[in-house]
């Protein structure tokens, strides 16, 4: 832009300013004037152009799209958004989960997969991973689980015999850390990986029957990942390769889309099904419960302004729409309770107001009000409580969405779940390691724990490691133990 076509600079409050590039003096050797009002505000405004970083998930990339629905799901969950032919628009943010704002992109970790739907009944919210399972399965632990992922107090450095210390006094880590020390553990880039709800939701269709489900969204790029050693080069090389691949690809009309299938579980089955359907450590064969598809989501829009649209992003597992409910999942249900909590401490409480939160296809007529940096507000003659007798907006029932809806008994317990005939913390990350994996992918798997051991995995961790592995699989665990044993991943 030339000079002459630029429009004059303004304060924040309109006035046209002075000078862009000189502070006001007392002569040309004397201090800067406090009343140089554009300097104190351009200064203080700079101080504050940070909102905290997420607790977890801090580094990542966005981008907007839209969801199709080719196939009929109807029979399953009267949901707007998985109608026939329904197009709803939505916005994506991948990240990688331990590291801060700055850290590399291709650190192994999972990576978020998160997907905020603009449907017309409110905001639906799919707050996934690229992996189908998490670490632990009550949300009591996810603190120290993710202070064991963070850094030391004293010396602020990560810690892998702190990672494998919690790790293995918690067998049930143990089919997510598979997962995340073989390939999925390092994705290409956001485009080559597959995304997961992870956790167990219900639908319910149009007559009040209700189903469990599991959402998959399979990658149409392709699955593929990245060595070690590459993504080692590329920490030093590119740390925003997958931020950067993303952004390159949609700049480039290279659209990344996915194809969205459910597996779906009458809720009658879920009783006596041999694993537990609602322990997020474990996954439901594709056998028992085979894919269903439901139509393609296609990213095809970059951020305008990445701080505005991405990193004010919030995403809540609490945002959902009729036709979806929750499960006892315990992890989905403490989840509900503490992303809005982090968005009013990180953001601040009208967080729900920005571009990427609001809804777009759906009116918003709530009670709250007022709070810090609060714009929106009802019309002046809609009442402020409810019940009112003046016309404010009242509850519909049969129009919301539908809450918890399972029996339970109504006693007090700290029980974890119920065990299922074929529950156990080491069979599924075992059947993953010999009946999933081929025997590239077992190399790279021994070969990724033994490098990560040996940066600074010390007794009495280090014997529950191979214990851990043995217990997954005896020859994997072998391997690892002598691995570790011959101080070597095998890449030296
Ligand atoms: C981000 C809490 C488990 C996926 C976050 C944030 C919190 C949080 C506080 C930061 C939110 C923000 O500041 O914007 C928890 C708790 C969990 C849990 C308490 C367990 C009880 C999970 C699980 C998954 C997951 C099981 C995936 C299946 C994500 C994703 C983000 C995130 C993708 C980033 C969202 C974004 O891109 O803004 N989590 N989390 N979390 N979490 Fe969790």
């Amino acid at each position: 832009m030339t000079e002459s076509t630029t429009k004059p600079t303004t304060t924040n409050t309109g006035t046209p300013v002075p000078s862009d590039n000189e502070s006001l003096t007392a002569g040309t050797e004397g201090p800067i004037l406090l009343h140089d009002h554009y300097l104190i505000e351009k200064l203080a405004q700079f101080n504050r152009e940070r909102v905290p970083e997420r607790i977890v998930h801090a580094k990542g990339a966005g981008a907007f799209g839209e969801l199709v629905v080719t196939n009929d799901v109807s029979r399953f969950t009267k949901a707007a958004l998985f109608q026939p032919g329904a197009r709803t628009e939505s916005l994506a943010r991948f990240s990688t989960v331990a590291g801060e704002q700055g850290s590399p992109d291709t650190w192994r970790d999972p990576r978020g997969f998160a997907i905020k739907f603009y449907t017309p009944d409110g905001n639906y919210d799919l707050v996934g991973n690229n992996t189908p399972v998490f670490f632990i399965k009550d949300p009591i632990k996810f603190p120290d689980f993710i202070r064991s992922q963070k850094r030391l107090p004293d010396s602020g450095l990560r810690d892998h015999n702190m990672q494998w210390d919690f790790w293995t006094l918690r067998p049930e880590t143990a089919h997510q850390v598979t997962w995340l020390m073989g390939d999925r553990g390092i994705p290409k880039t956001y485009r080559h990986m597959n995304g997961y709800g992870s956790h167990t939701y219900q639908w319910i269709n149009a007559e009040g029957e209700r189903f469990w489900v599991k959402y998959h969204f399979k990658t149409d790029q392709g699955q593929q990942h990245l060595t070690q050693a590459e993504a080692d080069t590329l920490a030093g090389t590119d740390p925003d390769y997958h931020r950067q691949d993303l952004w390159d690809a949609i700049e480039r009309g290279e659209f990344p889309s996915w194809t969205v299938y459910v597996q779906v579980m009458p809720v009658g089955e879920a009783a006596n099904y041999r694993f537990n359907p609602f322990d997020l450590t474990k996954v439901w064969s594709k056998q028992d419960y085979p894919l269903i598809e439901v139509g393609t989501w296609t990213l095809n829009r970059n951020p305008r302004n990445y701080f505005v649209e991405i990193e004010q992003a919030a995403f809540e597992p609490s945002a959902i729409v009729p036709g979806i409910g929750y499960s006892p999942d315990k992890m989905l249900l403490g989840r509900v309770f503490a992303y809005a909590d982090a968005h009013r401490y990180r953001i601040g409480t009208n967080y729900h107001q920005l571009p990427s939160n609001r809804p777009r296809a759906a009116e918003v007529n709530s009670y709250s009000k007022e709070g810090a940096m609060r714009y929106e507000f009802n019309a002046p003659e809609v009442p402020v409580y409810a019940p009112n007798s003046f016309g404010g907006p009242h509850a519909d029932p049969a129009a919301a969405p539908e809450e918890a809806a399972w029996s339970f008994e109504p006693e007090q317990v700290r029980a974890g779940y119920l065990q299922h005939a074929e529950d156990s913390d080491w069979a599924q990350p075992g059947t993953l390691v010999r009946e999933v994996f081929d025997d590239e992918q077992r190399d790279r798997l021994v070969s990724n724990v033994v490098g990560h051991v040996l940066g600074g995995v010390r007794e009495p961790v280090l014997g529950r490691v191979f214990e851990y592995w043995k217990n997954v699989d005896p020859e994997i665990g072998k391997r690892i133990e002598e691995g570790v044993r011959a101080g070597s991943n095998g890449n030296d």
